[in-house]
């Protein structure tokens, strides 16, 4: 009560006229109407003037002379406090409290005391009780009244009571604690009028102090419960695995909401209570200052199949919140990597496929999209064949029969291209190096038919000087060279480098089959490898056959 005092500083702009006359500020007015025949007290404390060591000083308007601080008498301060032990109809009148610290306060107190009976207490007769305090409950709740008893230290109570009407309050409804009556439950038949009564005891002297206390029945102002977690939403598990589940929820104070988890809308304890698989756990609260938080989870011993997809639903008072379990999304990296994976090693196939089939591969693209970008370049023939002439006799003779009957067999007429053989194609008559160099000039490949054995001495011999200048040359111009070996060739060391470097690099086809040119074809595997380094077949030039001019010079 002496804190209201604190709210109503405004009320000291409405002063009589005896207050201007001194030099005190006054910053509040209180007006007090307690009952006659009980203690009464009254804090002067206006914080925060009052906090700290003041010295205060208790004045009954008009007097000037101070209350009495002789614990004994009484009307008396004690501290900060006014002390009426008891109160009678003669003390109503102002009460001044001067606070003073560098400057002057006053806190002024307007005390009326009333005389109101109450049914009797105790058998000494009927009480005298202002209808002091009102307090309200709420309907279907919980809820307390509070007994208003303030007293300096001095004052030692107990023996508190609650009364309603004029019947001493028991049940198990109420419970009385502290200054407090607590009532569960609350229904419209509580309302009316309470009173509180407690002993006084000061200075060896006992003293009843009595509230009457007017309920109110509210109505119940129902407030949500708000559910933090879960929030509808879904949750990621493993098949198999445990899992726990908080439910979060802030309430008021003195809530009587009830907090569970429920499925199918039946508490999960009793869903499953034959296996215990899914349980609800113990509910856990933390105290704030205006509400209380509670927690209370869920628990699955192990996620099973016929969990996934139905709301787990936690329930507090009216709100409701679920989540849904789900089964955890594939694992997105190892996608990436299966995916890469796979690629890569569809690329190796690829490439394997390719390098295994790429002669059939290319010389099936040629003959299905017949020469379709091969430009004019001015060529005459497709090869220049150049080849030793071995010393011993067979051997010349399987290297005639393979220039000259054969290559022309296949290549020529079997497959269209247009071959140079020395000793075939020159015109009687002409230098050797002449033939050479000129025509040599007119050809797209160089086949170079290499006889093992004989090879690191009768190549060259056999070979004039030009022609291997010109070859030479010709390699370093660029000019693809197919080198096709008669057997094996043990040692390459004594070959000229152009032929090693060749031979290094696009490798030397081995001559396979046997000799007879009826029984050759383009399509046996020597052909084809051969096939595959010659160039892409073009369609035979129509106008100039034999001509060099308008072959390629539009
Ligand atoms: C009484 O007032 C004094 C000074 O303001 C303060 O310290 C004290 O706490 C008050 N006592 C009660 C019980 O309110
Ligand atoms: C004191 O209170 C009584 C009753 O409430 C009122 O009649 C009276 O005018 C008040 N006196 C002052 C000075 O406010
Ligand atoms: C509260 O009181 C009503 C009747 O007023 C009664 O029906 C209800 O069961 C009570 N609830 C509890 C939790 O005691
Ligand atoms: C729920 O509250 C508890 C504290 O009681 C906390 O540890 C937990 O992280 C909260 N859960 C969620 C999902 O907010
Ligand atoms: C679930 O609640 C129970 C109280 O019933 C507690 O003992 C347990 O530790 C909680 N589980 C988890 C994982 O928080
Ligand atoms: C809830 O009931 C439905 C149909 O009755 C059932 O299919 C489902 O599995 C139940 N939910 C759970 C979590 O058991
Ligand atoms: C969650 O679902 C419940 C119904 O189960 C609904 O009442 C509530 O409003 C929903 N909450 C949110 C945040 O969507």
């Amino acid at each position: 009560r002496g804190m209201l005092a604190l709210l109503l500083c405004g009320v000291s702009l409405a002063l009589p006229p005896f207050v201007q006359a001194d030099a005190c500020k006054d910053v509040s007015m209180q007006n007090e109407a307690p009952s006659a025949g009980q203690p009464f007290a009254f804090n002067c404390t206006h914080p925060p003037l009052t906090s700290g060591q003041v010295r205060v000083t208790w004045y009954k308007y008009p007097s000037k002379s101070p209350i009495s601080k002789n614990t004994q008498s009484r009307i008396h301060q004690e501290q900060n406090w006014i002390l009426f032990l008891p109160l009678t109809q003669e003390d109503s009148g102002i009460y001044q409290c001067v606070i003073n610290t560098n400057t002057c306060h006053r806190i002024r107190v307007n005390l009326t005391v009333l005389r109101k009976y109450w049914c009797g207490i105790s058998g000494n007769g009927p009480l005298i009780l202002s209808d002091e305090y009102k307090q309200i409950l709420h309907a279907g709740r919980d809820g307390s009244l509070t007994c208003h008893l303030n007293f300096p230290q001095s004052c030692v109570l107990d023996s508190l009571k609650w009364y309603k009407g004029c019947e001493e309050i028991k049940g198990e409804r109420f419970i009385s604690w502290e200054t407090r009556l607590s009532v569960s439950n609350v229904s419209a038949e509580d309302g009316g009028n309470y009173a509180c009564q407690a002993r006084l005891t000061h200075a060896g002297k006992q003293y009843t102090v009595l509230n009457s206390i007017t309920v109110h029945i509210g109505k119940y102002a129902r407030r949500i419960p708000k559910i933090i977690y879960p929030k509808n939403n879904s949750i990621e598990v493993e098949l198999g695995s445990a899992l726990t589940v908080d439910c979060n929820i802030t309430d008021t104070r003195d809530n009587t909401n009830l907090r569970c988890w429920r499925v199918n809308n039946t508490l999960v304890d009793d869903y499953y209570s034959d296996s215990k698989r899914i349980r609800e756990g113990l509910e856990s609260h933390i105290f704030f200052q205006k509400h209380i938080f509670y927690t209370v989870n869920i628990t699955f011993l192990e996620v099973k199949m016929e969990d996934y997809g139905h709301p787990f639903v936690c329930h507090a008072g009216v709100s409701a919140a679920y989540f849904i379990l789900k089964l955890p999304a594939p694992n997105v990296q190892a996608y990436l990597i299966g995916g890469l994976l796979a690629l890569v090693g569809a690329a190796a196939s690829v490439t394997y496929l390719y390098h295994v089939f790429k002669v059939d591969i290319v010389l099936w693209y040629r003959s299905t999209f017949h020469s379709a970008g091969t430009k004019e370049d001015g060529k005459l023939y497709d090869a220049y064949v150049l080849y030793p002439k071995p010393q011993r006799e067979f051997q010349s003779h399987e290297v005639d029969t393979l220039v000259l009957k054969i290559l022309p067999e296949v290549l020529e007429r079997q497959c269209g291209y247009k071959l140079f053989i020395f000793g075939r194609d020159e015109f009687p008559g002409q230098a050797v190096a002449n033939v050479i160099d000129e025509n040599i000039k007119l050809c797209r490949r160089l086949i170079i038919i290499l006889v093992p054995e004989s090879l690191s001495f009768d190549l060259l011999k056999n070979m004039s000087e030009e022609q291997i200048a010109v070859y030479n040359a010709l390699i370093q111009d660029g000019m693809k060279v197919i080198l096709i070996e008669l057997g094996k060739v043990k040692d390459y060391t004594a070959m000229p480098e152009s032929i090693q470097y060749i031979r290094q690099k696009h490798g030397a086809i081995q001559w396979s089959g046997d000799f007879a040119e009826q029984s050759q074809c383009a399509k046996t595997k020597f052909w084809k490898k051969v096939r595959y380094h010659m160039p892409p077949k073009r369609p035979p030039p129509s106008s100039s056959w034999g001509g060099q001019h308008g072959v390629g010079h539009p």
